[in-house]
């Protein structure tokens, strides 16, 4: 375990991801495996909306399961992702939406936007520099942030702990509540809550935020 910044991660970072075992059976199977968050987020959202519309969307690292994509499409879903076969295949199936897939790295790439909601799921587990990974995923937003972690809730870790996974091709990660918050107080978001998954046994964390005014 150690500390790693954008300047650290290897070449071959994501390359797993693209391989043909992250078919569309796979991404289902993991989307499933983590039931509560989803349940939670689309709950949250029900709220979080309620007070204005939400008229775009954007989901980082949205590979290729159809959940949101069909279940979002009336809050202007965009979705993005290192994997470039993920996002092909979203356009093959999604004609209509095509546009609003892309390939992008979250640490590397423009997000495009902004859009009224960024958020993501089980991706911030496994990128090299978890701050600049919410810095712009909240840069992107001009409302409202929220991001799922599925390796545990680590109240007390006071910084984020990596792990470079050679197999994988990716980092597994340990997210850091208090690093977490001060990132985000750091930009200037409001409303900042972070805390376990419900009911999922601390197995996961969540992180929400209002985004910080862009002038
Ligand atoms: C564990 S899967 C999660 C997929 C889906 N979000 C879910 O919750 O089931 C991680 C996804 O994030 C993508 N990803 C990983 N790092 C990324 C990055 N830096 N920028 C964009 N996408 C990334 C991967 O290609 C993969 O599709």
């Amino acid at each position: 375990m150690g500390s790693a910044q954008l300047g650290l991660v290897p070449d071959n970072y994501g390359s797993w991801w693209s391989g043909e075992h992250c078919d569309e059976r796979w991404y289902g199977d993991i989307f499933a495996l983590r039931r509560e968050a989803h349940d939670h987020f689309i709950a949250w959202l029900a709220e979080a909306a309620s007070p204005a519309p939400i008229a775009s969307t954007l989901e980082v690292g949205c590979g290729r399961h159809k959940f949101y994509s069909e279940a979002l499409k009336a809050y202007g879903y965009h979705g993005c992702d290192i994997a470039a076969p993920a996002i092909a295949a979203c356009q093959e199936r999604y004609p209509e939406l095509g546009e609003n897939f892309f390939v992008a790295d979250a640490l590397r790439d423009g997000l495009r936007g902004p859009y009224d909601l960024v958020f993501s799921h089980a991706v911030i587990d496994h990128v090299g520099d978890i701050d600049l990974f919410l810095t712009r995923l909240a840069a992107a937003s001009r409302r409202l942030l929220f991001v799922s972690c599925y390796t545990g809730w680590q109240n007390g870790l006071d910084e984020h702990r990596y792990r470079w996974v050679e197999g994988r091709a990716c980092f597994k990660n340990q997210i850091s509540p208090t690093k977490a918050r001060r990132v985000l107080e750091a930009i200037g978001c409001r409303d900042i809550n972070i805390y376990p998954v419900p009911g999922s046994d601390a197995l996961g964390a969540v992180i929400t935020a209002v985004a910080p005014e862009h002038g």
